[in-house]
């Protein structure tokens, strides 16, 4: 999950969320074989209110739309390529039936948690926690040993709440020779130029 300037093509054109960056992104291994019980992920929030469940096929758009709101274009879209297959490897938080928070795995690369993002108006109450628990016990209940967290932002995030660790030589990784923001058709130069 990578939300450098390079490939920042937001719906909204939001930048604020850069600053959750690291300078140097890397990635951080999660092992499976210790997650926190799975109480702690769906059920740890239902009393506050919020249902974490997978997404349906059906609610595709929805989700998009949530995620080029709130993150960006190129997450809206790792997160749209796991809507083909089943179980749908991608959570959802709701609250109110609306969405909050959600939590995609085995959708960059196989064994890959993220995207993941949770409306800044609801952070700081478990939610973002409580996906990534879920999710990372669906890499589990894939078979994995372990999972990745592709350049992981919020890194103490992942420490605390799932003792990821630091994968040493990891960047650029997959991400190496990424496309550039396309130049739109009128800055470009021409002949005449
Ligand atoms: C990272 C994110 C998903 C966390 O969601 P959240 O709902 O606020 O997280 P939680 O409330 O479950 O926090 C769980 C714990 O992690 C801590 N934490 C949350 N965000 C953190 C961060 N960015 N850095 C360090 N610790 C963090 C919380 O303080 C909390 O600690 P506690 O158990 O002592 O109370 C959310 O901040 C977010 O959407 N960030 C922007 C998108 C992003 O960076 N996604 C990840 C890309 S790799």
């Amino acid at each position: 999950m990578i939300f450098l300037p390079l490939i920042m093509e937001t719906c909204a054109g939001n930048s604020c969320l850069r600053a959750e960056l690291p300078l140097m992104p890397i990635d951080l291994l999660v092992p499976l074989y210790s997650l926190p019980p799975r109480e702690e992920g769906a059920a740890s929030v239902r009393d506050s209110g919020v249902v974490i469940r997978r997404a349906n096929p059906f609610e595709l758009t929805r989700v998009r739309e949530f995620i080029c709101r709130h993150f960006a274009q190129s997450w809206a879209d790792e997160v749209g390529s796991t809507f083909a297959r089943q179980p749908l490897p991608c959570f959802l938080a709701l609250e109110e039936g609306r969405i909050v928070g959600f939590a995609a795995y085995d959708a960059t690369r196989k064994a890959f948690f993220g995207p993941t993002g949770v409306d800044a108006a609801v952070r700081g109450r478990g939610i973002g926690r409580a996906l990534l628990v879920e999710a990372l016990w669906g890499l589990h209940d894939l078979g994995y040993a372990y999972g990745i967290i592709g350049a992981a932002g919020p890194v103490a995030f992942y420490e605390k709440a799932v003792g990821a660790r630091p994968i040493e030589g990891s960047w650029p990784g997959i991400f190496a020779d990424l496309l550039q923001k396309n130049v739109p058709e009128e800055s470009r130069p021409t002949e005449n130029s």
